[in-house]
Order: structure tokens, then sequence, then C-alpha cells
């Protein structure tokens, strides 16, 4: 099914087409009226305020879910960090039973990473919430490691519909109800 963010890069593509050809169409009667061709005419830049950092809205009070993973796994799928998954009171049941989670629910994945010293440090909060019925998706990063600060440019907070966060959309749609799920040997249930 086409989520919101399919739509929304769609309606982003429809945007910057009719823009180029409004271009075009502009060049053309410039060019008409015996004017200068302009040339190199950049597309705009699209705004993307769903990928400014502020700070975390849903899933801020994840210490207080349950803890779905009994202790920290490995996913390869996010980076390779050591993650734990945490579900709100509304998404317990479902996600223990692998059913269609209800709206209200809120799944957290903390993670951690390995700086270059070795020590453990915070990685990112991966946040998938339901709503209606389709996810949204977040990931929240206010103190990206060194590793990653300078592809970051800084705090990172990508969120639905920002065409940043479209990743984890094309990803998790691949799995039942859009949930990758604990691993069996990982589950705290
Ligand atoms: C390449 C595939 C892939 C991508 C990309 C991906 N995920 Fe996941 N996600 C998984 C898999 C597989 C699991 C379950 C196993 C695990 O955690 O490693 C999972 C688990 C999760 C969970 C725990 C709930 C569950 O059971 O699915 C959350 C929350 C989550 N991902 C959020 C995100 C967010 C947010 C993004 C984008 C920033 C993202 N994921 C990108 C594959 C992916």
């Amino acid at each position: 099914m086409l989520g919101q963010t399919r739509n929304l890069a769609l309606v982003v593509r429809i945007r910057r087409m009719l823009k180029s050809l409004s271009i075009v169409v502009l060049v053309a009667a410039t060019a008409a009226c015996g004017g200068a061709k302009t040339s190199g005419t950049k597309p705009t830049v699209v705004a993307d305020p769903a990928s400014a950092f502020g700070p975390l809205q849903e899933g801020a009070d994840y210490q207080t879910y349950t803890k779905m993973s009994k202790a920290p796994f490995a996913s390869p799928t996010h980076g390779g960090r050591d993650v734990e998954i945490w579900v709100n009171a509304a998404g317990v049941e479902a996600y223990k039973k692998g059913e269609p989670s209800p709206a209200g629910t809120i799944i957290v994945k903390s993670s951690t990473e390995k700086a270059d010293d070795g020590s453990t440090i915070p990685g990112p909060l991966f946040v998938m919430s339901k709503k209606d019925k389709d996810w949204s998706y977040a990931l929240y990063w206010e103190k990206p490691s060194a590793k990653w600060i300078k592809q970051l440019g800084g705090p990172v907070y990508w969120r639905t519909p920002s065409p940043k966060a479209a990743y984890c959309v094309e990803c998790h749609e691949n799995y039942d109800n859009e949930l990758g799920g604990v691993p069996e040997e990982a589950r705290a249930w």
C-alpha cells in the first residue's frame, strides 16, 4: 500500500515537474520576445520542515514503555548497532502476538554504538508510531558520534513525511504489519 511518505514524495516530484515546466515556458516566452536565453536555471530546493531538528515528540517517554528485548541485540539493518525495543501500553499485546498494531501504538528502538576508543555511546532512536492506519517513522539523534557527525552535519530528527525517512518505509513495508519484530532469542516474552 502507498504510505503517506510515498504520496508526499509523489506530490514533491509533481511539483518539481511543474516547476521545471514553468521554467521551460518562461524561457520559451522570453525567447519569443527576442530576449536572451536563460541558461543554467537551477531547480529550487524544496523546503523540508520534517527534517528540521527539534525536541523529540512521539516516543520521548519510551523508557516508561514495556521493554520487549531482554538484552541489547545487534541490528544489522540499523547500522549494525546494539538495539533494544520498547512498546507503549497501547501496542504491547498486539506486538507480542504478531497481530496488526492498534492506532495509538508507539514503538521505539533505542541503540548504542561503539566509539573509536571502545566506549559505548548512545546511537539514534528509531521511532514508529501509528496514529490512524499508517505508520510514521522517525530517526532522532541528538549527539551523532564522531564517525557520523560530518555526514549528518549536526543533530538529526528526520520524520515522516520527510523524504529522509522514506528509506524506513521502503524496508519496513516488506514485513507483516510493517514490523521486523524482535529476534526469538532476544525476546523478553
Ligand atoms: C533494511 C531494512 C530496514 C530499514 C532501512 C529500517 N528498518 Fe527498522 N527494522 C528492520 C528489521 C529487520 C527490524 C527487526 C529486527 C531488528 O531490529 O534488527 C526492524 C525494527 C524496527 C523497529 C522495532 C519495531 C519492529 O519490530 O519493527 C523500529 C521502531 C524501527 N525498525 C524503526 C526504523 C526506522 C525509524 C527506520 C528509518 C530511520 C528503520 N527502522 C529503517 C528493518 C529495517
